[in-house]
């Protein structure tokens, strides 16, 4: 147990906050241990994976607890299915290379994507058309009231776009501890329809792609356009598409010739990024923060030293920019702290 522990390498976006108390937990005994202590002190609790998904706008005055569970297990179920278990702490990238070792199919358009397997169920991870629910078996938990054991399966999960019951219901309420996925293990189902991948394996000259030339072309689409953390401070889109009515889109349509929209029955999904670029924002920079010039839907830490408290103020800007030009009010997908 360290106290007043500096929380700068557990985030990706790089900011510094300290927390009052910091442990690392390997095992499901030592979790419960770090909870029984915070109950005892009566101090709140921050679970952390691979720190891509929150913003620290200030010091956290309570037990932070990085998850460390490791290790896979794999459990044949059919002639082309296999159920994949990994504990949450395992890195989701390196989780999918390992997967694609094996030639086990399902998680190739989910590459590079940065965080621990132990909360992509969280916000339901996704990315050129395909999103976890689409290959999830099941997850256990570690319900904080009880000290006990459950297991989620799909239907409880209650997935939905960016979207979990543990950002609902059950938020704050369990720590997941284990995901399974249903993988193939061979006749694999190739989706290259999304965005540019389909261009990015003809610029290699492929016509028949494997689970792995998809995954190549995932990484490098998504070298291309997303900042790296390890080299600029970033936690991927920090705004969630927005879905509004389709009689407000077509109003829009009215005004902006060229909105971008993708339908879903009487709604319609409008991407956050060629908003907040309309708006003005791509590639703009305030102080130590700013938006990325090749997505915008991106905040980045510009400078290495930007605060929680200033990424979180440019953001505030920017929803209130796309607000008054385009009345859409855009949700942010990243955990404020
Ligand atoms: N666009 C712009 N300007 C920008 C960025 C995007 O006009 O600065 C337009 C693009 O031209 C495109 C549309 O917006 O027509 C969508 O852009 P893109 O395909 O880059 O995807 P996105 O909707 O911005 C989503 C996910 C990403 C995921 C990609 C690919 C969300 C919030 N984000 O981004 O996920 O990698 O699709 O599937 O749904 C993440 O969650 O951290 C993340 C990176």
């Amino acid at each position: 147990m360290q106290e007043n522990f500096s929380l700068k390498p557990f985030n990706t976006f790089g900011v510094e906050a300290k927390t009052k108390y910091f442990t690392e937990v390997h095992t499901v005994d030592e979790l419960k241990i770090a909870i029984n202590f915070s109950k005892s002190k009566n101090l709140p609790l921050l679970f952390l994976g691979g720190g891509s998904n929150i913003l620290l706008t200030k010091d956290f005055d309570g037990l932070a607890v990085k998850l460390h569970l490791k290790g896979f297990t794999e459990e044949f179920i059919g002639e082309n299915t296999i159920w994949l278990t990994a504990k949450a702490g395992e890195n989701w990238h390196e989780f999918v290379l390992y997967c694609l070792s094996k030639n086990y199919g399902g998680l190739e358009n989910l590459s590079l994507i940065p965080g621990n397997v132990g909360t992509s169920p969280m916000q339901n991870i996704g990315a050129y058309g395909t999103e976890i629910k689409d290959i999830f078996v099941q997850c256990h938990v570690l319900d904080l009231h009880t000290l006990e054991v459950k297991n989620f399966n799909l239907e409880e999960c209650k997935f939905g776009y960016r979207d979990s019951i543990f950002k609902q219901e059950g938020k704050g309420r369990y720590v997941i501890l284990d995901v399974t996925f249903k993988l193939t293990t061979e006749n694999h189902h190739i989706k290259t329809e999304y965005g540019a991948i389909q261009s990015e394996l003809e610029k290699s000259g492929i016509e028949n792609p494997t689970i792995q030339d998809v995954s190549k072309a995932v990484i490098a689409i998504r070298q291309s356009k997303l900042p790296d953390p390890k080299e600029i401070g970033n936690a991927g889109s920090f705004f969630k598409n927005p879905t509004i009515p389709l009689r407000q889109f077509k109003e829009l349509q009215q005004k902006f010739e060229n909105i971008q929209g993708y339908p879903n029955g009487d709604f319609v999904k409008v991407p956050a990024g060629w908003l907040i670029e309309q708006s003005g924002w791509k590639g703009k920079q305030i102080g130590n923060v700013a938006s990325h010039q090749l997505q915008a839907l991106v905040i980045v830490n510009a400078t290495g030293n930007a605060t929680g408290k200033e990424i979180f103020d440019f953001s505030t800007q920017i929803i209130q920019s796309v607000k008054e030009k385009y009345g859409i009010e855009l949700e942010r997908e990243v955990n404020i702290i």
